[in-house]
């Protein structure tokens, strides 16, 4: 892709391109049994090596349009707490969406806070048309954060993956640049309290 690959701010994170030096940090937090357990490219036991050889794929797949890799991190002290993505299908302006979060700070928003800034990444940014989602239907986390990105259950895809020697199903949800564009536009949650109103649409 022309120019080289940005870095995206949110209240609360940086998201940028993975360095070298995030090898150890992606090693450790991605090598924790509870992000391989509901990931499908993630190996465990995380091999020596293997983040430092991951990283080193991303620049010319930034390039040649297939993946947008992000390492997250927070503003307040630069530490890496987790990876959010985009695999690209530039011949159909389409992506599917992928992220985990270290172990220790799940629960805290970071994931869809993340997930949004890459999705108008993709959109605004990128001119995507589509961006897709899945995960196994026994990570119901996952399906939530999809939730409150505003993106559409679309279904279930039946023992579609072979998982630790397992066939499970995956879920399905999708977001179209205009529903995207419509979110932004939709007016800001009136106060805390109103939950009911905007549940589902997080304030930013
Ligand atoms: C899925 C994952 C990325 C979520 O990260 P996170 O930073 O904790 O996500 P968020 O805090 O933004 O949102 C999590 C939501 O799931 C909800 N949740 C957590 N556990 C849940 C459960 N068992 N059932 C239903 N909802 C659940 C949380 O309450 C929160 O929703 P809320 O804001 O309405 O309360 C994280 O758990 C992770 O990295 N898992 C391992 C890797 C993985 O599964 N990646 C996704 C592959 S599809």
């Amino acid at each position: 892709m022309a120019g080289g690959q940005p870095t995206l701010e949110t209240a609360r994170l940086i998201l940028r391109p993975f360095q070298a030096s995030d090898a150890p940090a992606v090693q450790r937090l991605a090598g924790a049994r509870e992000i391989a357990d509901t990931t499908l490219a993630i190996p465990h036991p995380y091999p020596d090596g293997a983040a430092a050889e991951w990283i080193a794929t991303h620049a010319a797949r930034f390039a040649a349009g297939t993946l947008a890799p992000f390492a997250v991190v927070t503003r307040a002290d630069g530490l890496l707490v987790g990876a959010t993505g985009l695999a690209l299908v530039m011949a159909h302006a389409q992506a599917e969406l992928g992220y985990w979060i270290g172990h220790a700070d799940w629960g805290r928003g970071y994931a869809t806070e993340a997930a949004r800034a890459l999705l108008d990444f993709g959109f605004r940014g990128l001119g995507l048309h589509r961006i897709q989602a899945r995960h196994l239907t026994r990570n119901p986390a996952s399906g939530r954060v999809m939730e409150k990105l505003g993106m559409r259950f679309e279904g279930i895809h039946r023992g579609a993956v072979l998982k630790w020697g397992t066939f499970e199903d995956l879920a399905q949800h999708a977001i179209l640049v205009h529903e995207w564009l419509a979110s932004l536009a939709a007016p800001a949650p009136a106060a805390p309290g109103a939950a009911d109103a905007v549940r589902g649409r997080d304030p930013r």
